[in-house]
């Protein structure tokens, strides 16, 4: 069993994300803690609980971040132009949901629970990395306790998506993202090298509803914002399922190429968030900023109609895929 924390910003791929987790049978969540993000703290929030409320999840939800990690960034960067102003594609969300929230903040929350199970949960983080690089701060010494952390993030040997050369949830805050990237645990990152590459389409979302339970009509309604953004704006036929297919890599790294060698966010300038890696086997650079950091493992390439059947056997049949 895959014991996890998912570090999110609800967020229509989120939901997804967070659905896919709690019904892969061979995946424990321990905790959801939320992050600013794609909206607000307060809606990102709001929308776990009502994703736990409606698809009855019963992991304790511990609410994060509110702000980047360094205190000088100020400037908006939500992203509710693709998720919807409340995140949720514009479903109606109520403005108050009646359920519980951990008294713990969510970098403490990780704290104590990555201390209650050492060696054994894996970080999935799938917003901006504030939470996780407030816990390391707080207590450095988790690195050496968790298991794994995987990252939706980044943008390696393609161009970004909110720059040329940023990612949304690293530009978002991008020297959490690089404490993250620098710390001395084992990092995958899941980046838009590959989440572009697996694209959901309509048709394919609406046989999962036609074949699935009720759940499954309720995350087709709140992606319907989020599809049409993709379509007008990027062009595409579908939805690219990012924070999934960072999921998918805990239950299937097979699918995945990766490439090794440490990684770097730049921070200001007209690069901010870009994130570099020096690869492990490329050219040999000396007294350079990636020196002396650890090597983390980047996703160069995805089997990606795998991954969308991984996806789909978990949320229509609560089963792992068969045969991909
Ligand atoms: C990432 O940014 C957010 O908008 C999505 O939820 C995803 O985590 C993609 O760049
Ligand atoms: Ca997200």
């Amino acid at each position: 069993m895959h014991k996890v924390i998912f570090d999110t910003d609800p967020g229509v791929d989120d939901a997804m994300a967070l659905l896919f987790l709690h019904r892969h049978p061979e995946i424990d969540i321990l905790g959801v803690t939320t992050v600013f993000g794609n909206v607000p703290l307060d809606l990102t929030t709001r929308n776990a609980q009502f994703l736990h409320r409606e698809w009855g999840i019963s992991a304790p939800i511990s609410k994060g971040a509110d702000k980047t990690i360094d205190p000088s960034r100020t400037d908006d960067r939500a992203a509710s132009v693709v998720h919807g102003a409340d995140g949720l594609g514009n479903i109606g969300v109520p403005q108050l949901i009646d359920w519980p929230l951990d008294s713990r903040p969510a970098h403490q929350f990780i704290i104590e629970t990555v201390r209650a199970n050492p060696g054994e949960i894996t970080l999935i983080a799938v917003g901006r990395m504030t939470n996780l690089a407030l816990a390391l701060r707080a207590d450095p010494e988790i690195a050496h306790l968790v298991k794994e952390v995987i990252v939706m993030g980044g943008a390696f040997d393609v161009g970004g998506n909110v720059t040329p050369a940023a990612e949304a949830n690293i530009y978002g805050d991008p020297e959490a993202a690089d404490i993250l990237f620098t710390a001395p645990w084992k990092v995958t990152i899941v980046g838009l090298d590959v989440t572009m590459k697996t694209i959901m389409s309509a048709d394919y979302l609406a046989h999962m509803v036609k074949s699935g339970e009720s759940s499954l009509q309720l995350l087709s309604d709140l992606s319907q914002y989020y599809i049409d953004f993709y379509r007008s704006r990027a062009g595409l036929a579908g939805m690219a399922v990012h924070d999934s297919t960072a999921c998918v890599y805990l239950v299937r790294p097979d699918l995945f190429t990766l490439r090794t060698g440490p990684v770097r966010v730049v921070s200001g300038g007209i690069a901010d968030g870009a994130t570099i890696q020096a690869p492990d086997s490329g050219r040999k650079f000396i007294g350079t900023p990636w020196d002396g950091h650890p090597s983390q493992s980047v996703c160069t390439f995805v089997q990606s109609d795998a991954v969308l059947e991984v996806i789909r056997a978990a949320l229509v049949e609560g089963r792992p895929a068969i045969a991909v």
